[in-house]
């Protein structure tokens, strides 16, 4: 959602480093765009430069030098696409400046005590925190100023201030996530520690309810409750500063679809898995939970770890796993699968298993986040930083990860390592020339129909639905992803002449009953699209997946990701930021 980008140190161009910033949380989505400096020229107030629309072209080189400063990708919530509503807001002296993330649910009554004499411009919730800080800051500290702000909020927030008069950034976080990056001289703080890589690999992710006092030479972290100093330890951050680049790829999305061969293959010398697997085997009761493509990975691990281990797990989306806790117990074991780690909606549902004493496992691709420190045992996915909305490698690593946990519970460790050669060999023969043509012809035959459906059976159930999730997301086609077996519960109705059927066929036990399905739909006009390892006749287009056993939904999800990649880019539509999506969702 919103992004956040700050800066304040020893380099002149602070306002350029911010504007920088934001540019890599564009991803996040949003609407409009500000930045916020104190000059360094004499200047009785803050300059702040807000745009409504994406930032293009734009650049700030007509806002002056300065230290300290600070910019704010807007997803509007309260308040209409307006330069009014763009956050920094400014207090009534123009000194005192904010930038806000989440909502504050109680801002209106917050309003009510302080409008009688001050001047509300925006219609944003946002803005009563810049008029509450003012109030506060002429009896106290700004620091102090902020801390008793902060407390009177009610919902999910991440707030940051500037003092013009003290030069300070003041931070809060409640939910919303917030991580600072230590520099030599110079401090940083960003919604999202990828924007960091460039300047610092220290950072630390404030917890809830924690402060960060930003000044030229030192962050210090409060707890905002009592006000006190905490002594914290920063996170080294792996990642290099190029897997943030887009490297000679025109998009991220499609770095990262290609990134997935030397990523899986990363897999095969993890060190981890066993841990996973042995607490599977300890709980009693197990849950997979997770959003979106996320929850996707979650069902392909429920059918291999019944068919692998003969275990059965629970796959729930998180925001509907409220709804079943009362099975939760201190012998469960929820494992949450995440790329950001800060979905609201799994975090929420984690801090309720959290309640009733389950243990939480998670697979996380950010280390350090929110899903990660509340996890009993974080598990990183080390698919590397994913900054395309469209979730890709980190999905495949997951499900890797799941299949070889899958087979340590079975006491089939090397077998397990077998599958993930084959899987590799499949991966690869995708990512050959030929192969990529055909994709390629085949994404722009449908780039101009409104409706597809995508099926298949088993593992290739959930694979079907994650392609269609794809490609709507990005290409904006609706497409319907089910199990074949239900075609005809319904959805065969809408099957008409060239309606594009995408149907994964992999050689496993779910062929014929496969196979029948796409000859059900051909049968209604259907144009099928087979992805199998051998032409079928009832192909009218063919893209050949080498199997892998077991993991064959691997390389299946990866021809299902070119295909929705291929077919967005035939309709030139920018995948990277697909409308009204926002890569991490930190709302609810
Ligand atoms: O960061 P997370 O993995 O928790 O995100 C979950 C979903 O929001 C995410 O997978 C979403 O569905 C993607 N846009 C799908 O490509």
């Amino acid at each position: 959602m919103c992004g956040i980008f700050g800066y304040i140190g020893k380099r002149e161009d602070a306002a350029t480093i911010v504007f920088e910033g934001i540019k890599t949380l564009e991803y996040r989505g949003y609407d409009s765009w500000g930045v916020g400096c104190v000059p360094l020229t004499k200047s009785d107030t803050l300059i702040l430069k807000k745009r409504v629309g994406k930032i293009g072209n734009e650049d700030v080189k007509d806002l002056p030098k300065s230290t300290l400063a600070f910019g704010h990708t807007r997803w509007a919530t309260h308040g209409g696409v307006t330069e009014k509503n763009t956050h920094p807001h400014l207090d009534c002296t123009g000194t005192i400046a904010i930038i806000h993330n989440g909502i504050i649910e109680n801002y209106d009554t917050l309003k009510k005590q302080v409008s009688g004499t001050h001047t509300f411009v925006s219609e944003t919730d946002s803005e009563v925190a810049t008029h509450m800080i003012e109030v506060a800051s002429s009896a106290h500290p700004f620091i102090e100023a902020v801390r008793s702000t902060f407390l009177q909020f009610e919902g999910s927030n991440a707030i940051i201030a500037i003092s013009q008069k003290e030069h300070m950034m003041v931070a809060a976080r409640n939910g919303s996530p917030l991580v600072v990056g230590f520099g030599d001289h110079e401090q940083f703080i960003a919604s999202d520690a990828s924007g960091l890589l460039p300047y610092t690999k220290r950072i630390y992710f404030l917890e809830d309810n924690e402060m960060a006092v930003l000044t030229d030479d030192a962050i210090i972290i409060l707890d905002a409750v009592t006000g006190k100093e905490k002594h914290i330890t920063p996170t080294i951050l792996t990642w290099s500063v190029t897997a943030a680049n887009k490297n000679g790829f025109s998009t991220f999305m499609e770095k990262e679809i290609h990134e997935q061969p030397i990523v899986l293959e990363q897999c095969l010398h993890r060190s981890d898995i066993q841990s996973i697997a042995e607490a599977i085997k300890n709980a009693r009761g197990a849950y997979l939970i997770g959003c979106g493509t996320a929850y996707y990975a979650c069902l392909a691990g429920t059918y291999l770890f019944s068919t692998i281990a003969q275990r059965h797990i629970n796959a729930c989306v998180a925001s509907e796993f409220t709804y079943q806790e009362e099975f939760i117990n201190n012998a469960s074991l929820v494992l949450a699968l995440s790329q950001s780690g800060e979905t609201m909606d799994l975090i929420d549902a984690v801090k309720r298993a959290k309640k009733h004493d389950a243990s939480i496992a998670s697979i996380v691709n950010v280390q350090g986040s929110t899903l990660w420190r509340l996890s009993n045992l974080p598990i990183p996915c080390m698919a590397g930083p994913e900054i395309g909305v469209a979730s890709t490698k980190d999905m495949t690593t997951k499900i890797a990860i799941l299949l070889m946990t899958a087979y340590d519970i079975a006491g089939h460790t090397k077998e397990g390592k077998q599958v993930m050669k084959q899987v590799l060999a499949s991966v690869k023969n995708i990512f050959e020339k030929d192969s990529l043509n055909t994709i390629h012809a085949v994404a722009n035959h449908f780039k101009t129909s409104t409706n597809l459906f995508v099926v298949g059976r088993g593992t290739s159930y959930p694979a079907a639905l994650e392609t269609a999730l794809k490609i709507k997301e990005i290409s904006y086609i609706h497409a319907e992803g089910l199990a074949a077996g239900e075609l005809k519960h319904g959805a065969i109705a809408l099957i008409e002449k060239g309606t594009p059927c995408i149907v994964f066929l992999p050689h496993d036990e779910t062929y014929s009953a496969n196979l029948a399905a796409a000859m059900e739909m051909k049968a209604r006009g259907g144009y099928i699209i087979g992805i199998s390892p051998q032409q079928q006749e009832a192909f009218d287009a063919f893209i050949e997946v080498k199997d892998a056993g077991t993991g064959t939904i691997i390389p299946n999800i990866i021809v299902g990701q070119l295909l929705a990649y291929d077919v967005t880019i035939a309709k030139n539509l920018d995948p990277d930021k697909p409308r009204n999506l926002a890569k991490s969702v930190t709302v609810k």
